[in-house]
């Protein structure tokens, strides 16, 4: 065959046919007939650890899972149900809470990678009777419908107003020499990793400017 001539792949009936039941077969086989061990051969699971916490300004000594994500830490071992599992896999942000003051997806980290640090979740935010200004700004301009996302996202602006203050760039920052100033644009940006599906996104970039001191 000439070296210069293109290669063409022909598919036919026959080659959809032949491939589909190739892939049938492999994933309907007994896994010894394909060489695989058992599913049970990753072996024992690793010991617990102890983990300390200082959650919302509490202590909390924790034996967990090595592999325990600090969401289901949060939920399932303390019963801090607000930050929620929307996604599992960092996508949604419904899950966001503040390590040491950054934000961060709950879901994307263990809870053994923290110890000793500090995690504010939705529920250390007010105090006593009087909301953290964004829970105010959120319920005066209506942020939320269902409110599954509304934890994350509270959680993830107030990470946010602390980035941009430091004047972390984003990526619709035009002057990285220049401290960047907080418009729509730069809001929606760097709340792009907070889905809402209720589509509240006007009403939660208005309750963002207005605890940032912009005109709403
Ligand atoms: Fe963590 Fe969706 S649950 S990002
Ligand atoms: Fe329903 Fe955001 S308020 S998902």
């Amino acid at each position: 065959m000439d070296e210069d001539e293109p290669i063409t792949l022909e598919i036919t009936r026959r080659t959809v046919i032949e491939t589909g039941t190739t892939a049938l077969l492999l994933t309907t086989l007994p896994r010894a007939a394909l060489g695989a061990g058992p599913l049970d051969d990753a072996g024992p699971p690793p010991p617990p650890l102890t983990v300390e916490l200082q959650i919302n300004g509490q202590s909390h000594s924790l034996t967990l899972d090595p592999r325990t994500t600090l969401l289901d830490a949060l939920r399932e071992h303390l019963g801090l149900t607000g930050s929620k599992k929307g996604c599992d896999h960092g996508q949604c942000g419904a899950c966001t809470v503040l390590i040491e003051g950054r934000r961060i997806n709950s879901c994307l980290t263990l809870a053994v990678m923290h110890d000793g640090q500090s995690v504010t979740t939705i529920e250390g935010l007010a105090k006593g009777e009087n909301l953290h200004p964004l829970q105010s700004a959120f319920v005066e301009h209506d942020g939320f419908q269902c409110g599954y996302c509304t934890s994350g996202q509270i959680c993830s602006a107030i990470g946010m107003l602390a980035e941009s203050r430091t004047g972390m760039p984003s990526y619709v920052t035009e002057d990285l020499t220049q401290q960047p100033e907080l418009t729509d644009a730069e809001i929606r940006e760097r709340m792009s990793g907070n889905i809402c599906r209720c589509a509240a996104y006007p009403n939660i970039v208005a309750a963002i400017k207005q605890t940032a001191g912009m005109p709403t």
